[in-house]
């Protein structure tokens, strides 16, 4: 067995926070083990806790719909989510359940290796960025650990509101091309203010 199949044993074992209680099954990600490009979403939901996998929803049609856009298909691509198991009702992961779930995300993408991480929505942006607000910096690359994090809207939100649509399907154009150059190195903070008062 790989050490990746290994991994989603462990995950469909897991017992570390109360969401194997309400769960079906865990749904650990899936895609090449050495894909160059991952996204990693919030959590599973009602499709995924029922199948197994990420993004079988209508979000994943739409992430599908994306990756097309890019001459992509999703066998080609590694897809994870922050979270292994659906919160009931779709509720947001908490942070307990985000830092349970934390070193399988983090095994993934050791063992994986992708060039480049694709954010889907906040709590996976949150994750590796830290606080942040995802209508300032989405589309914008962000050096870490010798990868690239690409911060994007979560195409369940985009699939729906114009607004985050158009952001998204602008995003996404970018990929193919960050995927082949460096980014910039992020600017040096702005100096800071002096104040008297
Ligand atoms: N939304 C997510 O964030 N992940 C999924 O797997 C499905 C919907």
């Amino acid at each position: 067995m790989s050490e990746l199949t290994d991994l989603y044993a462990e995950v469909a074992q897991c017992q570390r926070c109360d969401l194997s209680k309400s769960r079906k099954l865990t749904v650990p990600g899936e895609g090449p083990a050495t894909a160059a490009l991952m996204f990693v979403g919030e959590a599973p939901g009602y499709h995924e806790n029922q199948q197994g996998r990420p993004f079988v929803g209508a979000a994943g049609r739409f992430l599908e719909e994306l990756l097309a856009s890019i001459h992509l298909t999703r066998e080609q691509v590694y897809i994870a989510n922050v979270i292994k198991c659906r919160p009931p009702g779709n509720r947001d992961p908490q942070t307990d359940e985000i830092e349970a779930c934390r070193p399988y995300l983090d095994r993934q993408i050791e063992l994986i290796n992708p060039r480049m991480v694709v954010t889907l929505g906040r709590f996976s942006m949150a994750y590796f960025l830290g606080k942040q607000s995802i209508s300032r910096i989405h589309g914008q690359p962000h050096p870490l650990d010798d990868r690239i994090i690409y911060p994007i809207f979560h195409p369940a939100a985009a699939l729906h509101q114009p607004k985050y649509r158009a952001a998204i399907e602008q995003d996404f154009l970018q990929i193919p091309q960050l995927l082949q150059i460096e980014p910039a190195e992020p600017p040096a903070p702005a100096p800071q203010q002096l104040s008297l008062f």
